[in-house]
């Protein structure tokens, strides 16, 4: 058999319109402009409203990811969400996905490796993919961080923000796609950034709220060490292990967490920074949505080009941190024209109709039970 390549043929990002910014966060807490941007680079984030979710966000990103890979939803194998603020604890929001695109064959689940997620999630669709399990994989990065951040803690609500970035992932005998990624973790450092509540270990009581166990809590001196140690580590690993150096890359698309730990990395990789994307001023952290919305700006700006080799890179809760290389593709090639918009509605019938179905089934057997 031919070798497989996993080709990143699709992508697609979904933002809030609602924007904070520093000046709204200088309302709200303790805090200034000043002190967060030259702390973190960041100077807005976009906010969820009432009726957006993760669910909602990564539907409105796969729709788009799905329409630049001229891909049906029904041919998709496997769809993943890579998430820490879940819509629920289950059902996995990827099966929310599933049933809102009307991904009729494919398997989902999430993924929980925090801001790192997305990276793991790549990883594992292209590996699957390369084995010949499957052909056509979503990867989704989606997150509500506003939801899970206490708005009275200045340490920790002036990073986050929402949004989600989608990947697809398709199968080709071409060479390129995902060629190598390294996975890391470091469960010592987990009370580093954590969010308790909620769980088996402290189930959600009044006590827990009255703790706060339901919000992230950060140390983020502790946090901002680790990632500046580790971002030009994986990165160089994951170059070295496909034989190349770093002056075979073209692009570094980092977690978007704080400029200066991108910063920190390029210096210690002695890569320009005209060559990493950079968008945490308009997002902030949207924690494993970040990195396919980079991507995503970086492609409309065209800065990533078929033929590059882009390393993303990330760290995050676990501790978890990983990277991985890829030679960009685009689309492969199709006659048909798929427009997934039309999806969304025909989904919605396929969803109430199972469910109308299992209503009728359930009435039947039940008047069969006492009869
Ligand atoms: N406004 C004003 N002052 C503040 C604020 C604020 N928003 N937050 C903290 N300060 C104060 C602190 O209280 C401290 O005061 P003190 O010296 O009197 O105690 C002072 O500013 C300096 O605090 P530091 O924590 O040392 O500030 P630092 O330069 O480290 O920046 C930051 C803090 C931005 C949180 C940084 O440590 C960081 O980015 N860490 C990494 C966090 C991160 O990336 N987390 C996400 C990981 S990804 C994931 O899995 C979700």
């Amino acid at each position: 058999m031919s070798p497989r390549y996993a080709h990143i043929t699709g992508w697609g990002m979904a933002v809030p319109e609602k924007r904070l910014t520093n000046k709204d966060l200088e309302k709200m807490v303790e805090t200034s402009d000043d002190w967060i941007v030259s702390r973190t680079g960041i100077r807005e984030r976009r906010i969820a409203s009432a009726d957006q979710s993760t669910a909602t966000l990564a539907v409105d990103a796969a729709l788009r990811a799905l329409a630049v890979a001229n891909l049906h939803p029904g041919d998709l194998d496997l769809i993943i969400v890579s998430t820490s603020s879940p819509e629920y604890i289950f059902p996995a929001t990827a099966c929310l996905v599933q049933d809102q695109i009307g991904a009729k064959k494919a398997g989902a689940f999430d993924l929980l490796a925090a801001c790192t997620g997305f990276i793991y999630a790549l990883q594992l669709a292209a590996q699957m993919i390369k084995a010949d399990s499957i052909n056509n994989a979503l990867v989704i990065g989606a997150e509500t961080l506003s939801r899970v951040v206490d708005w009275n803690d200045r340490n920790t609500c002036i990073l986050f923000g929402d949004g989600a970035g989608a990947f697809v992932l398709q199968a080709s005998e071409e060479p390129g796609g995902v060629l190598t990624a390294v996975l890391r973790s470091d469960g010592s450092g987990g009370d580093l950034l954590a969010l308790p509540g909620g769980g088996s270990r402290h189930p959600a009581s009044m006590q827990t709220i009255h703790d706060g166990l339901h919000y992230i809590h950060m140390n983020g001196r502790e946090v901002f060490r680790f990632a500046t140690r580790v971002m030009s580590e994986a990165t160089l690993e994951t170059v070295e292990a496909a034989r190349l150096t770093m002056n075979d890359v073209q692009l570094i698309i980092p977690h978007q967490a704080n400029i200066r730990i991108i910063e920190a990395a390029a210096r210690g990789l002695d890569f320009p920074m005209e060559r990493v994307m950079v968008n945490l001023d308009r997002y902030g952290n949207t924690s494993t949505a970040s990195i396919p919305i980079a991507t995503c700006e970086a492609i409309e700006q065209g800065r990533l080009k078929p033929g590059d080799r882009a390393v993303f890179v990330a760290f995050g809760a676990g501790l978890t941190w990983g990277a991985a290389l890829a030679q960009w593709s685009g689309p492969l090639p199709s006659r048909k024209r798929v427009r997934p918009a039309r999806y969304r509605w025909l989904a919605r019938m396929r969803s109430l109709l199972a469910r109308l179905r299992r209503m009728i089934e359930g009435l039947i057997w039940g008047r069969g039970k006492t009869i």
